[in-house]
């Protein structure tokens, strides 16, 4: 089953190879807030991952801005990964693998970011494991993703369930972090109509309805996705950044 929703997931990534770079203004910002948040605190790196990549903005952001001697880029979906071949400079390693597959050795890594991946993860517990192996002694991870309360426009049957900030956290301390800091911010989109509202998950892989994606947009009602009729149609996401560093007990 996991492999079911997995490829579905890569699929509606790598549908959106073209058109994600145009339309990822919520998941820019979001970068870009995660790294001023690490930056409070610390800045220099030996290696560093930057893992659901996606097309590489996120990781261009964190290469820029993050002293570091080396860098990997890891995505499993192919069409996104190769666009961030294509953009980040030879310093840094694109690998296409899940991020719930084993990768890197142990204690390795002094800083792991995920910029609005970990949404996708099937089981988030196992995931934080996972990174958590690779980070060095008091390594960082430095993460943003959607959380409860995300688009209270729509209705909960045309969207995937999503964490509270606490469980995230209560997920953290037993996945063997430390939260350093956290908060949670609101970010809203406008659109011409409902229709260009979900055309723009589209556009960046975030199709998430099985509704929806079984009949394709063109099929479906949009006006019966949304809770309420707005005068203008938008979007409200709801982001949650973390910074955590690796327990060491
Ligand atoms: C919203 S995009 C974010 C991309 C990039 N970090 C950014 O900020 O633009 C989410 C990414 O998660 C990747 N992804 C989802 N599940 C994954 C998994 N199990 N393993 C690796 N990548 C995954 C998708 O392929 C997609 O590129």
């Amino acid at each position: 089953m996991n492999n079911f929703y997995k490829n579905k997931i890569k699929h509606y990534f790598n549908k959106a190879y073209k058109t994600y770079d145009d339309y990822c203004v919520v998941q820019n910002d979001a970068s870009q807030r995660t790294l001023e948040l690490l930056m409070r605190h610390t800045d220099h790196f030996e290696k560093i991952a930057d893992f659901a990549c996606g097309t590489g903005e996120s990781t261009l952001k964190l290469i820029r801005q993050i002293s570091h001697k080396k860098c990997y880029a890891i995505d499993f979906s192919d069409k996104l990964l190769h666009i961030a071949s294509s953009k980040l400079p030879n310093t840094v390693s694109c690998i296409l693998s899940d991020f719930d597959t084993p990768l890197f050795p142990n204690s390795s890594l002094g800083l792991i970011s995920c910029n609005m991946g970990l949404q996708w993860s099937l089981n988030l517990g196992e995931t934080l494991s996972l990174f958590n192996r690779y980070l060095t002694r008091n390594g960082y991870f430095a993460f943003s993703m959607p959380v409860t309360g995300n688009f209270p426009e729509m209705k909960a049957e045309f969207k995937s369930l999503l964490l509270p900030p606490e469980h995230i956290i209560d997920i953290l301390n037993n996945s063997g972090f430390r939260l350093i800091a956290n908060y949670s911010y609101k970010n809203v989109q406008l659109f011409e109509s409902y229709y260009h509202a979900l055309k723009s998950l589209q556009k960046i892989g975030a199709n998430f309805s099985p509704k929806v994606n079984n009949k394709g947009l063109k099929r479906v009602n949009v006006r019966e996705i949304f809770v309420e009729d707005c005068m203008v149609p938008k979007l409200t996401y709801h982001i949650g950044i973390y910074l955590c560093q690796k327990r060491f007990s």
